[in-house]
């Protein structure tokens, strides 16, 4: 697969998993994401969107070649107050698999058109592919949320819904409860006043890294990465992980995950095209470590897993 442009599925239709994620449940990948295939409206106040289709999921066994699953979470055309209703905002969809329940568990930024009301929607579901169910939408802890993220702490096997709080000044790890359907109230702030979204978290050799772009809508900027030692002592920016051309708008793209795969971590980004946000593409980049740093080089292509030795 060609990093950068759009990403064409097992029956050759361009995938529609903006702002997403890939996680491994059971012997498969699934990758979900906002579903951006209609008209790109443009002129609104806060800029351009597709209207609410959903959120996609597509499943693979080699992370290459992706079958779409259909919407694991639909919209709510008949209901104009509904979170769901084509005309609010359904962004940054995240899925934790929770092993108390034995259910699957979708968060995303959940708003209103003019991103004003700043949510979390919670949805739930028996199975990776769904259909999901929707709960509710809710601030955490009573803070604004908009780009979101979900991670799960590997030492106290806590979860996090991790969010952009404080008009995006602040980025908040609030704490999920048992069922990850809700939040326990312990709620901590990290990168205080550095204005990040796209906050994206993984844990290399005894550090957390936290990568995250800076805020300027669809329009690219540098990613910078921050280290803690402990998730909820404050983390230190660093720098900017990006080597190779472009790599001041980091590659023009933007961060929306890290996942895991046979000791490496990839870094996902969504490539943007405002114009036509369903066009938008996509670059999956391998993550490497060394001294405590991190850094994120620009390879053309994404041709799935490689060695941890390499
Ligand atoms: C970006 C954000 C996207 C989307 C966009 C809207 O900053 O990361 O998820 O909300 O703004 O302009």
């Amino acid at each position: 697969m060609k990093n950068g442009p759009c990403w064409l599925d097992d029956a050759g239709k361009p995938i529609q998993a903006h702002g997403g994620m890939i996680a491994r449940f059971g012997d498969k990948w699934y990758w979900y994401g906002e579903n951006k295939d209609g008209p790109t409206l443009r002129g609104s106040a806060v800029g351009h969107r597709v209207d609410v289709v959903g959120v996609s999921c597509y499943s693979s066994s080699d992370l290459v070649n992706w079958h779409y699953e259909g919407l694991a979470l639909k919209p709510e055309p008949g209901d104009a107050a509904h979170p769901l209703h084509p005309s609010k905002i359904v962004e940054r969809p995240k899925v934790l698999y929770c092993e108390k329940t034995g259910k699957y568990v979708m968060w995303f930024h959940s708003d209103s058109p003019d991103y004003w009301s700043a949510c979390a929607g919670c949805a739930v579901s028996d199975t990776p592919q769904g259909p999901f169910h929707f709960l509710y939408a809710t601030q955490p802890n009573r803070r604004d949320c908009r780009d979101i993220n979900v991670y799960q702490d590997p030492v106290t096997q806590k979860a996090y819904v991790i969010h952009s709080g404080d008009w995006n000044h602040t980025l908040y790890f609030s704490e999920l409860d048992d069922d990850y359907t809700g939040f326990t109230g312990n709620c901590f702030a990290q990168l205080a006043e550095q204005t990040r979204e796209g906050g994206s978290l993984c844990r290399h050799d005894g550090l957390y890294y936290c990568v995250s772009s800076g805020c300027t809508g669809w329009n690219p900027n540098p990613t910078l990465y921050a280290v803690t030692r402990h998730l909820t002592t404050p983390m230190v920016l660093v720098d900017n992980p990006c080597e190779g051309p472009r790599y001041r708008t980091t590659f023009d793209g933007q961060s929306t995950y890290i996942f895991e795969a046979d000791g490496v971590f990839y870094l996902m980004l969504d490539h943007w095209k405002p114009e036509n946000l369903k066009e938008s593409g996509y670059s999956i980049l391998p993550i490497d470590f060394s001294d405590g740093r991190m850094t994120v080089r620009w390879q053309p292509e994404f041709n799935g897993l490689i060695r941890a030795d390499r």
